[in-house]
């Protein structure tokens, strides 16, 4: 897809009226210069989901979510930037043409047009087939007896594929389309020695697999019996990729936004059981496991993943693999366990939603479980401790957050009685691959999170560089590090920065859809707070700024000062002690001047 031009993006926005836009999917309501309503980004009772009509932006001051018009739709229908600003501008009748589409790009299109309609036409059949086909009889009693019945057909679309050879061949050829684009589809194969065709699925219970927008793009067909293989799946296609597709997304998405939450389980019926029950942001691979892909795409409507998988050694590889998957792009991942030969399903039949209930609210976080089960693997000599904790520090790396580095860091100093502070070293220091670019930053500044007060004012400072031209040149000149300690603000800093024309000025919409969620979010909070009467003194906000850095590093300093000390005492090591005597006495005396 080749770039929408900047002035298109800008027609379009400009025509676009963000209240109507959001209107279009919940009810507002006039509140001062603002609308209010529900926020459909998380659970709330009273509305604090605010949309700025001047200045044409969201924010909710619950969840903190905000941006622009496109980043509205984004969010809510699951969208990448060019598909927001493209249906926007079918709204207002802006057509985003596609700049040089290549005759094979458009024949690809095409391609993938048809294996839809082809997945569309056989789901309906299937589906009908077993509502209410003759055919379709084994298919009922087998869902009855396992309790399931038509609300859950419809909403997952469920189908069956009749017994005898040929029908849905036929149906398919009858709707005019082509037996070689059939075959593309996978649901129609060519047979051995020219003996016909024949299909893929013959006497199985159907999973439509859908894309976000509701489209089949596969199915899974499960046997009535005993018999092998259980599963079968359709084959990955141009409209197919299993490693960036999740059974029941479509499904689930709205239930995970507004909870927060996904579990991510391991079979189809699991999902039907759960959604069933009522906790309906569930979700399955497709027979494989979760991917870097898979993360991102849970990660648009949830924060925290729960994982449940069977508790056998191949669902705690599974588990583990998902870990990796999970962690490094942010999300909190708890392990919810099963009773041993249980699934989602087969508890809720037998405990009920209660006793699935309880399995949930004892979920404990993955990385505890991991540490416990690398120490169970390794024995508990000093080798086979280091050993555990290597693998454990090699996760610990990857996590994102300050904190939670830090927290897990100690939890494993505690469980394997290794030393925190070498663990500490061993993380910060070594060879290790960190995703993030601003990672010489990240070095020379301490890795914890400030307090609420220098939050405070470092978001002053923000609002600051945001109206006043002056007060960005100076953070221009002195450098982001010096008045941010927090990585989440400076990357906004930097980014006004970068963003500036060749005068120094700030162009009107700063959402640009090179800025990711957390950081839009902050920008509309900061656009959303009056930018009158507070900024009479920037001078004072700078240097405010200035010493929570410098203050916060002396007290880091402190901190490691104070175990020097101690260890000198340890030691008997006179001339150490003076010497971090002194060293405190210093700091304590720069932290006195600049209070
Ligand atoms: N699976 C698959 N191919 C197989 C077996 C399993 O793709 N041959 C996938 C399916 O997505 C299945 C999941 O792995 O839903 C879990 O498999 P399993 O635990 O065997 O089945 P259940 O989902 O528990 O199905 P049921 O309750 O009907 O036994
Ligand atoms: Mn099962």
């Amino acid at each position: 897809m080749g770039r929408i031009a900047d002035d298109k993006i800008e027609a379009i926005r400009d025509r676009c009226d963000i209240v109507e836009v959001v209107s279009s999917y919940l009810p507002l309501k006039h509140s001062g210069v603002n609308h209010q309503g529900l926020c459909p980004f998380h659970q709330e009772k009273s509305p604090s989901f605010n949309v700025n009509s001047a200045r044409q932006i969201f924010h909710c001051f619950g969840c903190g979510v905000g941006g622009n018009v496109f980043s509205f739709l984004m969010r809510m229908e699951g969208l990448r930037f060019p598909e927001a600003v493209r249906r926007l501008g079918e709204k207002v009748g802006i057509e985003v043409e596609e700049e040089a589409v290549s005759s094979d790009e458009i024949r690809r299109r095409e391609e993938r047009e048809r294996l839809l309609q082809i997945n569309e036409v056989a789901g309906t059949f299937y589906h009908q087939t077993l509502l209410s086909d003759e055919s379709g009889g084994g298919g009922r009693h087998y869902l009855r007896q396992r309790g399931y019945e038509g609300e859950t057909v419809r909403a997952f679309q469920l189908g069956f594929a009749p017994e005898a050879r040929g029908v849905l061949e036929k149906h398919l050829l009858e709707k005019k389309f082509a037996i070689h684009v059939v075959q593309q589809s996978g649901l129609v194969r060519p047979g051995k020695q020219d003996r016909g065709h024949y299909e893929l699925f013959r006497n199985r219970l159907l999973f439509p697999i859908h894309d976000l927008q509701g489209r089949i793009v596969a199915f899974g067909g499960r046997v009535l019996d005993d018999s092998l293989p259980k599963y079968i799946n359709s084959p990955e296609t141009a409209v197919y990729h299993k490693g960036q597709t999740l059974y029941g997304l479509y499904q689930a998405r709205d239930a995970m936004r507004q909870s927060g939450e996904a579990l991510v389980v391991e079979g189809y019926f699991d999902v039907l059981a759960l959604h069933r029950a009522g906790f309906a942001g569930a979700v399955a691979t497709c027979g494989t496991a979760l991917t870097a892909d898979h993360a991102r795409l849970l990660k648009r409507y949830a924060g925290k993943i729960l994982l449940i998988f069977d508790e056998d050694a191949a669902g705690r590889k599974a588990t583990f693999r998902a870990m990796d998957a999970l962690l490094p792009v942010g999300l909190a991942v708890s392990v919810v366990a099963m009773p041993a030969g249980e699934d989602p399903d087969s508890l809720i039949k037998t405990a009920g939603e209660d006793g699935f209930r309880r399995c949930l609210d004892a979920a404990r976080p993955v990385l505890e479980v991991f540490i416990e089960d690398q120490l169970r693997i390794n024995d508990l000599s000093v080798e086979g401790r280091a050993r555990a904790a290597e693998q454990v520090l090699e996760r610990i790396r990857r996590l994102p957050g300050d904190l939670e580095r830090s927290l897990y860091l100690q939890q494993l100093a505690g469980l394997t009685k290794l030393d925190v502070e070498l663990l500490r070293s061993k993380v910060s220091g070594g060879s290790l691959v960190q995703p993030q670019v601003r990672r010489a930053v990240a070095q020379t500044l301490p890795r914890q999170r400030p307090s609420a007060e220098t939050e405070k004012t470092q978001k002053y400072l923000l609002r600051l560089m945001l109206v006043n031209d002056q007060q960005r040149r100076c953070v221009r000149e002195e450098g982001t590090e010096g008045f941010f300690l927090d990585e989440l603000f400076r990357g906004l800093a930097e980014y006004l920065l970068e963003r500036e024309d060749e005068d120094g000025r700030l162009p009107e919409d700063l959402f640009d859809a090179s800025l990711d969620e957390a950081h839009q979010s902050l920008l509309a909070s900061l656009k959303f707070q009056d930018d009158q009467g507070w900024a009479d003194n920037p001078e004072k906000i700078l240097s405010d700024c200035r010493r929570a850095v410098s203050n916060y590093l002396l007290k880091r300093r402190l901190q490691e000062v104070d175990r020097l000390e101690e260890e000198a005492r340890n030691n008997n090591d006179e001339a150490a002690l003076m010497q971090y005597l002194r060293e405190r006495m210093e700091i304590n005396q720069k932290l006195k001047k600049k209070l």
